[in-house]
């Protein structure tokens, strides 16, 4: 089966891996940029998507790229703490459900170690600075595509991994099957210079006018703030919307700085290194939802086709089972088969679990970025109590959230379990 992925970032990579290790599939994965993208912030792995990962063998190099963070706590503007969640208490046997996973890692390491775990693959081939140019045929028996350096080559299958803003999905559906799903939300991620002040927790400071500024660290020495804005107004709406369409990044650093102006808290200083930081990022908070995900021989993975916001803390874990339920049916077509039955097969397989993630009850956003200093005083009493409730050992142990628990239940695909078994032996240091 010859197989071309657009993207190479968290999706891409895991497909390749599966097809070209569990049958023997000819991939190349295109990159639009130069290389490999080592931007984005701390996400954490959890539940079914950890287990791929294990089976991956790669579950000591996620341990190794650990951002050694403690766990997460909402702060004044003092930096005092209101309520702390820990990853782990010491002496209590269950753990206490906190937005900090055992299992977190940076973006960039996450999609960097699941490149080192493809590029020896001779089966396998990056063309980075190379993108589909244009999709010329999607028929019956092939399709064609004709590349951005010019070379037009016949493939079995083409998939989009190429992420929220996805350009094979732009040229393949139609626009009725598409629908954003605007957050009213925007953020800025970085990272910034460590100083005394900082620690290994997540810090969460809220403020004012619905703003609200993260703090997490990272294994570098660093630290990698995130602010994000709900506007309020409609000029206030029209005004984010602007800059974030711009591109303009001069533009959305100065937006941020402005409205940012008397936030307090870790601001200013934060703010300074605005100037020198390398791997801004501006995102307006919107889902991706498809009414289909595929047609005929192009499919769409990941963010491309079911992209959650951060709100759900699930885009990785969606992108990396996505990609694993697309080759575990890929890898149970029989000789010959047209790849289309398989494409939507990956499709009913998932699609009910995406929805489920994706049913962020409206509120939420809202919820998170309150107006006033009144509703923010609410929202540190609700924190403050729960985190007495959880750090109950008690308590705490009627609320067995393990990370390894399954969320969502994986058909079993003989060829994929085939591969599991043998990478399973071949790696040492397995945790039991
Ligand atoms: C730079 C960056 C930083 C991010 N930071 C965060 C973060 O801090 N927190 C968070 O929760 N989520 C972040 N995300 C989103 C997160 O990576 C996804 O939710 C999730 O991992 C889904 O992965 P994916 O493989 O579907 O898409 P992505 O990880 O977005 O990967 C898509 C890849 O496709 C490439 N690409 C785009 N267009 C083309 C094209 N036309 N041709 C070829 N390649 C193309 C991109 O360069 C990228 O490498 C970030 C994404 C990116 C790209
Ligand atoms: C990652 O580091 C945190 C903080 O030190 C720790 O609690 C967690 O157990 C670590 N995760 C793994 C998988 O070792």
């Amino acid at each position: 089966m010859r197989v071309l992925i657009s993207g190479a970032g968290i999706a891409g990579p895991v497909l390749a891996y599966h097809l070209s290790k569990g049958i023997n599939a000819q991939v190349t994965v295109l990159e639009r940029a130069e290389k490999l993208l080592a931007q984005g912030q701390n996400i954490d792995i959890r539940g079914t998507a950890m287990k791929v990962i294990r089976e991956m063998g790669l579950y000591d190099e996620l341990k190794k790229r650990n951002t050694t963070e403690i766990g997460c706590q909402f702060v004044t503007g003092k930096g005092k703490p209101i309520a702390s969640f820990p990853v782990w208490i010491e002496g209590v046997e269950t753990k206490c459900p906190s937005p900090t996973s055992e299992y977190e890692i940076l973006r960039g390491d996450l999609a960097d170690m699941l490149y080192q775990a493809t590029i020896h693959d001779s089966n396998i081939q990056y063309k980075f600075s190379v993108t589909v140019e244009k999709v010329l045929e999607n028929t019956e028996d092939h399709v064609k595509v004709r590349l951005s350096n010019g070379e037009e080559i016949e493939y079995d299958v083409l998939v989009a991994a190429d992420g929220q803003w996805s350009k094979i999905r732009k040229q393949c559906f139609d626009e009725e099957d598409l629908q954003v799903v605007d957050k009213n939300m925007y953020i800025g991620y970085w990272t910034a210079p460590r100083d005394s002040s900082d620690n290994d927790w997540w810090r969460i400071y809220h403020t004012t006018k619905s703003r609200l500024i993260s703090l997490r660290p990272d294994p570098y020495g660093t630290i990698r703030p995130m602010f994000s804005k709900m506007p309020a107004t409609e000029e206030e709406k029209e005004k984010w919307r602007k800059v974030s369409r711009s591109h303009d990044r001069a533009a959305q650093i100065s937006l941020l700085k402005e409205e940012f102006a008397d936030a307090g808290y870790e601001a200013d200083r934060l703010m300074k290194s605005l100037d020198t930081a390398e791997d801004f990022y501006f995102q307006a908070v919107s889902q991706i939802r498809m009414k289909k995900w595929s047609v005929g021989r192009v499919v769409c993975v990941g963010d491309a086709a079911y992209a959650p916001t951060p709100l759900t803390g699930m885009g990785t874990p969606l992108a990396i089972l996505g990609a694993y339920v697309l080759a575990g049916e890929l890898t149970s077509l029989k000789k010959g088969e047209n790849p289309s039955g398989a494409l939507k097969e990956y499709e009913n397989a998932f699609k009910p679990f995406v929805a489920k993630i994706q049913d962020v009850p409206s509120f939420i956003p809202g919820v998170m970025h309150p107006k006033s200093s009144f509703g923010i005083g609410i929202l540190h009493t609700v924190f403050w109590v729960l985190c007495k409730i959880f750090t109950q050992p008690f308590i705490a142990r009627k609320f067995p959230e393990g990370e390894d628990e399954e969320d969502y239940k994986l058909k079993e695909y003989p060829i994929l379990q085939q591969l599991a078994s043998k990478t399973k032996s071949t790696t040492t240091s397995e945790k039991a």
